[in-house]
């Protein structure tokens, strides 16, 4: 076990980001009682997800992460999360297939309710009020009301994050991620866009493929991989009171894991190697997130890491680095060689949304093209280097919202008002993530192309 550690010891650190809730002792009573909740995720699966992370951090596959920047309690229908899920599944299944490449898929869901904010505070029509931080901790309406933050939103969020994981699991398991129907998930397509007549090319290929294989013996009833899928969550754990009361023993290890969630990250703001949020996620043994933005500096990341993942363990640790397009180049390159000077293990995955927010028309928005571009350059910098660029972390949705601009069917700056619902920052479309899997499809095939035979002539 960590040294000098308890699911509390966070509490003695310095923190950033911390809600101001006016009633300490309801706090505390939230707090108590959700210790009392059965756990959300269990250890073993946090432990699967390792293990596949692990074979991502060795240069055998690729991990897809993302969802909602925020999730919310209004938006908590059932065809919201299928959209998601099947709006990720094709991703996945254009990754797997066009790139030949394992793809470990985790959701930004089932959890991601709690933001950080660049201010504490709102002005509108000179009125100030406390930012928004979330739906577990306070509400969006601009009204003093909503923006105290109310502790009974920490039930609220881990009744929705049950009912999500539950749904998910069923859609995992139960059927509907059956590689047979490949076809059916294009159902949810606006028709004729490019993306999904790619697709629909794949889909065939796939169910041409899946014929010949029953035909051999090999079906679904044999082999449970082509009907159903693994698939794990995630989610920023800033709200560390709450990720404490969730914060478990495995019985089986007698290791803490956190059970809100499969693997939990720690913020760009919040990454200050003697504060709170690293000492909660250094006791856990959970996969780890760890945002790396241009301010991170290759002696704090190798103190990060040393905190983190003192054992080396492959698998543990995902570094998510989010430049922007443009600075890619300048800061990407030494961090890993950082990392490779000391010989340390992770998978580095790409967060092409961060970096890249602006304000247009008073909308935040991304434009599609600066997104593609980070990925490029993400890619490109790892061949350099010789590294495995081993993932992409992405705000997403699987409705046809207005958020993002650009695109091959494009959002143009005045479409932004049509269909703006995020409640915090603007996520790609169903179509936009798609055409973004196609990109990533091709870089990860190219890399899997010229490394392979480079691995071949050392091993040989
Ligand atoms: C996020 O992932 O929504 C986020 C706030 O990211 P970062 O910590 O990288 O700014
Ligand atoms: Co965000």
């Amino acid at each position: 076990m960590a040294k000098d550690w308890t699911p509390s010891s966070w509490r003695d650190k310095p923190i950033l980001q911390v809600p101001d809730y006016p009633d300490p002792m309801a706090l505390a009573d939230t707090e108590a009682r959700l210790a009392t909740f059965p756990p959300l995720v269990f250890a073993g699966e946090a432990r699967k997800l390792k293990r596949q992370l692990a074979e991502v951090a060795e240069g055998r596959g690729f991990l897809l992460q993302g969802g909602d920047c925020a999730e919310s309690f209004a938006e908590h229908g059932a065809d919201n999360i299928r959209d998601f899920f099947r709006a990720f599944l094709q991703m996945a299944v254009v990754l797997t297939f066009a790139a030949a490449s394992p793809v470990v898929k985790v959701g930004r869901i089932a959890g991601q309710f709690a933001k950080p904010r660049s201010s504490g505070s709102e002005t509108v029509n000179g009125k100030t009020l406390p930012s928004y931080r979330g739906d577990i901790i306070n509400g969006i309406d601009f009204d003093e009301a909503s923006r105290i933050p109310n502790p009974e939103r920490q039930l609220e969020a881990y009744r929705q994050s049950a009912a999500t994981l539950n749904l998910l699991r069923a859609f995992a398991q139960g059927g509907y991620a059956n590689l047979e129907n490949v076809h059916q998930w294009m159902l949810g397509f606006v028709g004729g866009s490019p993306e999904a007549e790619r697709y629909g090319q794949i889909a065939d290929r796939i169910s041409e493929t899946m014929g010949f294989m029953r035909a051999i013996g090999i079906s679904g009833e044999s082999h449970p991989a082509l009907r159903e899928t693994d698939f794990f969550t995630s989610h920023e754990a800033l709200l560390l009171g709450y990720e404490q009361a969730l914060t478990r023993v495995d019985s089986t290890s007698g290791d803490w894991y956190a059970t809100s969630g499969h693997m939990i990250w720690i913020g760009d703001r919040t990454r200050q190697a003697d504060h709170a949020h690293v000492e909660y996620c250094r006791g856990i043994r959970n996969p780890l997130g760890l945002k790396c933005g241009p301010s991170m500096e290759a002696d704090d990341l190798l103190r990060l890491i040393d905190a983190l993942n003192p054992a080396n363990e492959a698998g543990r640790l995902t570094l998510i680095t989010r430049f922007g397009h443009e600075k890619v180049e300048e800061h990407l390159p030494r961090l890993i060689r950082a990392v490779e000077r000391e010989g340390r293990k992770v998978v580095w995955s790409c967060d092409p949304m961060h970096g890249n927010t602006i304000t247009v028309n008073s909308y935040k928005t991304r434009p599609f093209d600066r997104i593609l571009a980070e990925v490029q350059r993400f890619f490109e910098v790892h061949r350099a280097e010789g590294t495995h660029a081993g993932g992409i972390h992405i705000e997403m949705t699987g409705k046809d919202v207005t958020e993002c601009t650009g695109g091959g069917r494009p959002v143009l700056a005045e479409d932004l008002s049509d269909r703006y619902h995020t409640h915090c920052d603007p996520r790609l479309n169903a179509n936009q993530a798609l055409e973004l899997a196609f990109l990533v499809s091709e870089l990860v095939k190219r890399d899997h192309e010229t490394v392979q035979p480079e691995a071949l002539r050392a091993a040989g």
